[in-house]
């Protein structure tokens, strides 16, 4: 099982690195329970150069190797590629993720258009000094849905303005417990493989979006035509269990949705 823990914090001694780092631990000793191997990494977003996103709009129409800002955004990306599960994380900042992780989902835009990531899972994490911390966790799994992953969950930290790592575990430690089985079982009993409403749901609305689109020759319209995705009979990205009643629903309400969005 390979993780890739990408943390959103300038504070590589901070909450949101103190939380993670006690998850990774737990998740490699659960993990070790079922004889599963786990390979975690850590990207910190904070070591890394990403520029901010200039709108020029080259990645959604030429392609994001074209991107005319050189940094390290591809780098990071090839590493999601390599891993199964990552695990999303940011304090809190103004009731919302951090500038540096939303600036990097906002240069991740054109995955929004192309899902790169069907079949892998993500948990989403969050610290705040006090306040609800929901509109955070949304913003993370948002652009993870659309980006095709599957959302094992998301869990927030009350954590103050530092907590440290003995006070973390004692607050803490059950219920990072409860997070690492439940990232482990979602690997262990592929459950990625059943997507929620949500996540049928939005894969029917850019669906239709792509069916609709008048510039058959765009790089978004040849990656949806290439990935067979735009067949009738196409549900979700990948080939998935799914109970039919909820496919059904979740292509209504899609097909609804789209009418209204994509006049
Ligand atoms: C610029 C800034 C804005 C913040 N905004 C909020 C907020 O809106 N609500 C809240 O509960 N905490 C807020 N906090 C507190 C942090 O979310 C909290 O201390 C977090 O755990 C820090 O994580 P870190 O140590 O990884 O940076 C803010 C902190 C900073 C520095």
């Amino acid at each position: 099982m390979r993780i890739l823990s990408i943390v959103g914090s300038q504070r590589k001694h901070g909450n949101t690195s103190h939380t993670v780092y006690l998850l990774s631990q737990k998740i490699k000793n659960y993990s070790h329970n079922y004889e599963i191997d786990s390979d975690i990494n850590t990207v910190f977003l904070s070591e890394h150069i990403i520029r901010m996103c200039k709108g020029c709009r080259i990645c959604f129409n030429k392609g994001e190797k074209n991107c005319p800002l050189k940094d390290d955004l591809l780098e990071i990306k090839n590493k999601i590629n390599e891993a199964d599960i990552i695990i999303l994380s940011s304090p809190v900042y103004v009731e919302d993720v951090s500038g540096l992780l939303k600036n990097w989902i906002d240069r991740m835009a054109f995955v929004c258009h192309r899902p790169e990531f069907p079949g892998k899972s993500a948990y989403v994490i969050s610290t705040s000094g006090a306040g609800s911390t929901k509109h955070t966790l949304m913003t993370m799994s948002t652009a993870l849905r659309t980006w095709g992953f599957s959302i094992i969950g998301a869990d927030t930290f009350k954590t103050g303005a530092f907590m440290n790592k003995d006070e973390m575990k004692k607050k803490y430690d059950k219920r990072l417990d409860k997070i690492a089985g439940k990232i482990v079982d979602y690997y262990r009993l592929s459950r990625f493989l059943s997507p929620g409403f949500l996540a049928l749901m939005i894969f029917r609305i850019q669906q239709l979006y792509y069916k609709k689109s008048s510039e058959k020759d765009s790089v978004d319209y040849r990656y949806w035509e290439k990935m067979q995705w735009l067949g009738e009979k196409r549900n979700y990205y990948i080939t998935v269990k799914t109970n039919i009643i909820k496919v059904f629903f979740a292509r209504v309400s899609g097909s609804i949705i789209a009418k209204f969005v994509l006049k």
